[in-house]
């Protein structure tokens, strides 16, 4: 059997993303393994959900800030991800930035689904702000996690056209759905080295 790739999740919310990794690496289309599950929000339904597919999960404090981990949990998130054998961290609505320790620590090995077609509409609620804008097209970003706001090294994109009585709901909805499909299938690419990390603008 071929080699799985140790991949750890991090989520604050559904976990819809989570799932549709959980189900690639069990269906084989994704050749990892999920070490760690970790949420910054303590009755997050991703924790529920890794519990229920027996994945090792955690709630971690996340401090003191709203929107960042503060000292002490960056300490406790890398030294959890570390002990866990983690090799790539997935975040899958994960919604506070990283930054520093956390980053050197898994320098490049950061990967982050963003619903947009980035550089348009970073931050939050990306795809209300894109029917807000009135954008015909729109969709979902996998890229690397850097310093920036959703500005790390672009590894993949999935379109999704805006069609006639959306709402931000009803658009987010099919965004989701290809995120679902985009996400698994480009981590799997990654991890059989059909994309190279060093090519990457
Ligand atoms: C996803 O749509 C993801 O792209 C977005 O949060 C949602 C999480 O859904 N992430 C961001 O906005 C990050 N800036 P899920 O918990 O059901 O996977």
């Amino acid at each position: 059997m071929s080699r799985k790739t140790k991949i750890a999740v991090l989520g604050s919310g559904r976990g819809s993303n989570f799932v549709s990794l959980a189900n690639a690496c069990n269906d084989g289309s994704l050749p990892a393994e999920i070490v760690m599950v970790i949420s910054d929000v303590k009755d997050a339904r991703i924790l529920q959900l890794a519990q229920e597919l027996r994945l090792p999960s955690k709630f971690i404090e996340p401090g003191k800030y709203r929107t960042k981990l503060d000292e002490t949990a960056e300490t406790d998130y890398v030294a959890t991800l570390l002990n866990s054998g983690a090799e790539w961290v997935a975040l899958a609505g994960f919604m506070r930035i990283l930054k520093g320790d956390f980053l050197r620590a898994f320098e490049q090995k950061v990967i982050n689904i963003h619903p947009s077609l980035l550089p348009a509409f970073p931050g939050l609620e990306a795809w209300k702000q894109a029917h807000e804008y009135g954008v015909r097209v729109s969709g979902c970003t996998v890229h690397l996690v850097d310093h920036g706001i959703d500005t790390g090294s672009i590894l993949a994109q999935g379109v999704v056209p805006v069609i006639e009585g959306d709402t931000p709901e009803s658009l987010h909805r099919r965004i989701q759905e290809e995120e679902h499909k985009l996400y698994p299938r480009t981590l799997a690419r990654l991890f059989n080295g059909e994309i190279s990390i060093g090519q990457l603008v």
